[in-house]
Parts: structure tokens; sequence; C-alpha cells
């Protein structure tokens, strides 16, 4: 089972370049350009913050350029919701976020719930994928809702053939910078017992708009980097550089080795320009005004 993973596509429904000066749609068609020559892949999974803005008009141009290269690839198309995202137009655009290469919804199951969640379940050669939701609305953290963590828990009592993947935008692991560690998923731990002794093979977020591996309740968890540009770490600790350059990952499940993950980073002359910085006060600033719960 081969995946191609995009993340953090950011896109706003007009043209032109965002805060950062970055056009995000150009940023998600460099992308895709450099992606054509993937071989054998067999699903793509894009992990929210597709639409910046949570327009409709965005999640039109996401499914477009992206359903047109899955279609063309042949293979099932996954969305998730992120914290810039708005579930009613991910909904109106997206259906369940399972896209078969016709363009149909293929989800076979969708959780109903009373926040309206997006999370739905489908399988891929064997392997289930489920997708997740973890927009806590207005917030800029992450959360899976006991409504989600106890439907999870009822879908993972059956192994599917070949495994499971599942995928939402939060990452539930943080390096010790403090910027990850308040706007990450806030629930690990609750979301760790579900998954012990389960057949997930691999957790595939994004958010962090940096590539990170590790583990919880010895399930590798993967953090994708983003479409819409780069967060630096080699920037001062707990400072914040954001840098040009658009990344994507290629995960392999299955083989005696797998889950392997590579990043594949699109070429661009300008890469790694900086786009903009916030020095340590400015940080902490923003997790003042932004990481308390409420
Ligand atoms: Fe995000």
């Amino acid at each position: 089972m081969r995946i191609l993973q995009l993340s953090d596509t950011h896109i706003e429904r007009t043209a032109g370049p965002d805060r950062h000066g970055v056009d995000p749609t150009e940023s998600l068609r460099l992308m895709l350009g450099e992606l054509r020559h993937q071989r054998d892949v067999d699903a793509i999974v894009v992990t929210g913050d597709i639409a910046d803005d949570g327009a409709v008009e965005s999640y039109a141009i996401a499914r477009e350029l992206l359903g047109e290269f899955a279609a063309r690839m042949r293979v099932p198309l996954f969305f998730t919701t992120g914290n810039h995202d708005d579930r009613a137009a991910f909904g109106k655009v997206l259906g369940s976020g399972h896209l078969a290469v016709d363009g149909s919804d293929l989800a076979r199951t969708v959780l109903s719930s009373a926040e309206g969640e997006r999370a739905a379940v489908s399988v891929v050669r064997g392997y289930r994928f489920i997708t997740m939701d973890s927009l806590v609305p207005g917030e800029v953290y992450g959360g899976l809702s006991d409504a989600q963590l106890d439907w999870l828990h009822d879908l993972l009592r059956t192994s599917a053939q070949r495994g499971t993947i599942l995928a939402f935008h939060h990452p539930p692991i943080a390096m010790d910078v403090d910027i990850q560690r308040t706007f990450g998923l806030r629930n690990p731990r609750a979301l760790g017992e579900v998954l012990h002794g389960s057949d997930v093979r691999a957790v595939l977020t994004g958010h962090f708009h940096l590539q990170l591996l590790g583990l919880l309740a010895s399930v590798p968890v993967w953090v994708c980097p983003a479409v819409v540009n780069r967060v630096d770490l080699t920037a001062d600790w707990n400072t914040e550089r954001i840098v040009r350059g658009a990344s994507a990952s290629v995960i392999d499940v299955g083989g005696a080795a797998g889950p392997l993950f590579h990043t594949l980073h699109a070429r661009d002359p300008r890469a790694h320009e900086t786009l903009s910085e916030r020095d340590e006060d400015q940080v902490m600033d923003f997790i003042d005004a932004r990481g308390r719960m409420r």
C-alpha cells in the first residue's frame, strides 16, 4: 500500500499571494506537478487545512486540482478537516471527504454526531482508511471528541483485512517546542488508549508544517509537511520562522520494513526564502492569546 500524503494546502478563494507572500493555489499546482512521476500509488490523503478561509470556492479549487491528479493516477482521494476548515463548506464540496476515482463518495460508514464532525471509513485494497475530525471550532489546537473516540473504538474491535490507516489534522505528538505542545492534539492519551493493541498501522497528520515521526501506543505517527510553506526549526528555539517551499510525503505501509515515510520537496528556486518570523515574545503572545483552553 503506497500512500501519497499532502497537507495544509491553505487554499484561498482569491488568487494571489497570501499573508506570507505565497499563492497557495500555485504552491499546490507546483507540488502536484512534482508528484506526477510517483508510481504504484494506491491512495492520496490530504490531512486538513484544505482551505485557509473555509470558503466553498476554496474547497472547489482544492477538489478540482487534487481530484484531477487522483483521477489521472486512478486512485481514491481522502480529505480531513483542519483548524482553518469549515465543516459545512467542506461537506458541501467534499462530502464525507472520501472520493472514489469517478468523484463519487466512497465512504462505507460515516459518523453522525451532534457536532457534525467529518469522520468516515472506506476500504482500499484490504486497508481500512479512517478519517477523523480534530477541528475545535474557533481554536488553533485540536481535539478528538468522546463521540469520535467511542466510534473509533467500536470500529477497531474488528480488524481490517490488511490493517488500518488513521488520518486527521492535529498531531498527537510534539517536540519540546512550546508552539507544538500548545497547538497539537489536546487528548493524545485518550487516543492512545483506543489505538493500543489495534490494527492501526500508521496515524497520518499535518498542521505543524514540518515533518516529524513519533509513536503513540507503539503506533507510528507521521506529521506530513505542508504544501503552502514550511516551518524552519533552525530558527532560534521557541521563535518561529516560516520559509518558502512545498513538500509532501510518500508512505509505504506494507512490507517487512513498513511503514516507510519519505518527504518529497518541490523544486523551487526560491525555496527556503524567509517568509515571516516571530521572536520569542511574539510567539509567547500568540500562545497566550490562542492557546488557552476556553
Ligand atoms: Fe492547522
